[in-house]
């Protein structure tokens, strides 16, 4: 140890916290099985990374949020990157967390003396769906805000606090721009905190506890039952007997748990950087045409909704969730057989697999009757209201007759018809003032203009505007890092008339 190691150890006891955590001895039965629990651990330090980064460029508006994440996306380094890494980071705590389950269960390891455990753990389970729902909604395009949507409706259809609950889920009877803000702060916030705070007592449990020993090796000349009065002293040997192996944490279980955690950061890294997250059209509440689709996780349970008769709806979307809350809670304090091993327990094996392979056909299901939903439109972002009755204009005056929109005409061009410039990009080439000064009067700027005109009586000065405000917004597809460049030329009677 350096000087500088010597002069801290001796204040505040280094020596003794690495003697306590690192150099404890462990039981000899670590497989690989045992490291999924710290490869959610590191998913979840990956999420925290790429979150923070995320927030330094995300705006919980809805006239924002959609654009600063396509910003993200496009212009900034690595952005997609991070961004891909964060969502895939997200299915994988979710399937991590569940292997991790899964593995508790089948070596009986919620048994005594780890039933606190097992309920701080169906917490962590609890909160990390509660982390996929939340950041569902966030990027605000058409997927978040529908599948939010329905989300929050089965949510209201819990038997008398239904309504209070999408209230207070919504920020008010409508989603907008409060349930994006109280998303963004559970999802920021509240769960973090949680999270970290109940993290911290499993961690701290799993320490003071250790590893359970070999599930066989609990099982020879066993009490018959854990809350048997013999078994704690019996538990307390066996256990003693397990960690003589001479295996300590470090390196034993460590070095297990690094190689996990690393292939499983490789494995998202690459995901995020060649799959990426993908972003849909922004959200447009008016269109309701769209089919809904929540994240893979909750689609087994979407799909099942889908198959039972109506009247039974509400009854198995918040009695499903509900039962399974009380069945895992329950679990330890019910089931006290001593045995561990899942082969030597049928019911519970047959339970299980009942439960996987069911989530298996429903997922599959699900992923079947995939809708088709439209592609992103022409403009990359939330409209406002003024802009959408715009481009309600811009239909009903056939603009598109003439005129492209990203390369598509809106409706088939007239024989006759002039050639127009294509309007992608028209926002990146005009002011909304000149935009809304041409359309009321072409022939004014260019003399020769085969444009129609459509000043008053064709159109009021407030469709006039609207119009011009849509154009204004439409700058390309891929444009979120272009600044306007103006190229206004005004005619000079104009000029001459405004000066006076
Ligand atoms: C009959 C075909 C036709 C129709 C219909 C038409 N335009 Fe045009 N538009 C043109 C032509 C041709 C030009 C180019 C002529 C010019 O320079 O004035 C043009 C120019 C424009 C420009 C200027 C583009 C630029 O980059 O300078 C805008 C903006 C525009 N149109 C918007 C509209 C809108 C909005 C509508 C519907 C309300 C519409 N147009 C309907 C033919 C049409």
């Amino acid at each position: 140890m350096s000087r500088v190691g010597r002069w801290i150890d001796e204040r505040i006891d280094l020596t003794g916290i690495r003697r306590s955590l690192l150099d404890r001895p462990v039981s000899q039965n670590l497989t690989w099985w045992h490291t999924l629990g710290s490869a959610t651990l590191a998913v979840f330090l990956v999420q925290v990374v790429t979150g923070i980064v995320l927030g330094m460029y995300y705006s919980p508006s809805p006239d924002h949020a959609y654009e600063s994440i396509r910003y993200l996306e496009r212009a900034v380094v690595s952005g997609a990157t991070v961004r891909g890494m964060h969502h895939w980071g997200a299915s994988a705590m979710v399937v991590l967390v569940f292997a991790h389950m899964i593995r508790v269960f089948t070596m009986g390891a919620y048994k005594y003396p780890r039933e606190i455990n097992w309920l701080l753990g169906v917490a962590l389970l609890f909160i990390v769906l509660g982390f996929g729902f939340t950041g569902y909604l966030l990027p605000w395009d058409q997927k978040a805000y529908w599948a939010t949507a329905v989300g929050t409706n089965i949510a209201g259809t819990t038997p008398f606090i239904g309504a209070k609950l999408v209230t207070l889920l919504r920020g008010g009877s409508q989603q907008g721009a409060a349930t994006l803000t109280r998303f963004y702060s559970l999802h920021v916030l509240l769960l973090p905190v949680l999270l970290v705070i109940i993290v911290g007592l499993h961690l701290f449990l799993v320490i003071r506890q250790g590893v359970a020993p070999r599930t066989a090796e609990l099982e020879t000349n066993a009490p018959k039952r854990t809350s048997d009065s013999g078994y704690p002293a019996y538990y307390r040997t066996r256990e003693h007997e397990s960690k003589t192996g001479g295996y300590r944490f470090w390196p034993d279980i460590i070095a297990k748990d690094v190689i996990t955690g690393t292939m499983v950061i490789a494995i998202l890294a690459i995901l995020g950087r060649f799959v990426g997250a993908g972003l849909e059209a922004p959200a447009d509440p008016t269109d309701s045409s769209y089919v809904p689709l929540p994240e893979w996780y909750f689609r087994p349970f979407f799909q099942l909704l889908k198959l039972v008769p109506g009247s039974w709806e509400s009854a198995i979307a918040v009695g499903l969730p509900m039962a399974l809350v009380v069945v895992l809670l329950l679990l330890p304090f019910f089931d006290k057989r001593s045995t561990r091993s899942i082969t030597k327990r049928p019911a519970a094996a047959t339970i299980l697999g009942g439960i996987i392979i069911s989530m298996a056909v429903r997922l599959g299901a699900s992923m079947r009757d995939q809708p088709k939903n439209a592609v992103a439109p022409e403009v990359g972002r939330i409209l406002t209201s003024t802009e959408r009755a715009g481009r309600t204009q811009f239909e009903r005056q056939q603009c598109g007759g003439c005129h492209k929109l990203a390369g598509m005409a809106a409706v088939p061009k007239k024989e006759d018809a002039p050639d127009a410039p294509e309007l992608t990009e028209v926002g990146l080439r005009h002011s909304t003032a000149w935009l809304h000064s041409y359309l009321e009067d072409p022939v004014r700027f260019h003399p020769d203009s085969k444009m129609p005109a459509y000043g008053p009586p064709t159109l009021s000065h407030q469709e006039i505007e609207e119009l011009s405000r849509y154009l204004s917004s439409l700058r390309g597809l891929p444009a979120l890092n272009k600044q306007p460049e103006f190229r206004d030329t005004f005619p000079e009677p104009l000029k001459a008339k405004e000066t006076k």
